[in-house]
């Protein structure tokens, strides 16, 4: 399969979302340090545009990867950590992780346990989008951007089998 992308969210709509999740995050660390966790590869691009909005300072930038997706767009529902984070990072630190989507939760759920079992100060999650109808695993977003219904999408750093994350734009495929 290999769909046509139908714009969803613009760019406009991306960008006011992101400086809104940013000004939420400094409002609430002001000058305390943040270590900021990405989950590749999904949220690279969200990461970069993120942190380069948020006023709060920033120790430490660190990435993991997961997998849950195979090749398709139903998740295996296996969540594998590709790359994990060392615990000298993570302990003691006010903890932010930084996701594209929460889905099911599978794997937002298996970060943060990740995480947390490296003893940080705090440990926050904030993600660009949300689809809860597909909630499968109970997760607390703290700062979530965009609520969006069961549909899958592609583009702003989210892909399909490894396609269209060069989109400026989030979009729908059109199967
Ligand atoms: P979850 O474990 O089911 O919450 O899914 C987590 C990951 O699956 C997300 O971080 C994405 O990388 C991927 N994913 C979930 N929904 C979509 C989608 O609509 N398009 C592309 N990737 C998705
Ligand atoms: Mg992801």
């Amino acid at each position: 399969m290999q769909g046509r992308p139908i714009p969803f969210i613009s760019q406009q709509e991306i960008a006011d979302t992101v400086r809104r999740l940013a000004a939420d995050i400094d409002r609430d660390y002001g000058d305390r340090p943040l270590v900021v966790v990405g989950v590749l590869k999904g949220s690279f691009v969200f990461l970069a545009d993120l942190i380069r909005q948020l006023q709060t300072p920033i120790d430490c930038l660190e990435l993991i990867k997961l997998s849950s997706y195979g090749a398709g767009t139903e998740s295996s529902g296996v969540v594998q950590m590709q790359m994990d984070v060392s615990e000298e990072a993570i302990a003691g630190n006010h903890v932010l992780l930084v996701e594209d989507i929460v889905d099911t939760g599978r794997s937002t759920s298996k970060a943060l346990e990740v995480l947390q079992c490296h003893n940080p100060k705090s440990l926050a999650l904030c993600s660009l989008l949300y689809k809860p109808n597909r909630r499968q695993v109970s997760v607390k977003i703290d700062y979530c951007g965009i609520v969006i219904p069961d549909r899958f999408i592609v583009g702003y750093g989210i892909d399909f089998n490894e396609h269209f994350r060069q989109l400026p734009n989030i979009c729908t495929l059109e199967q």
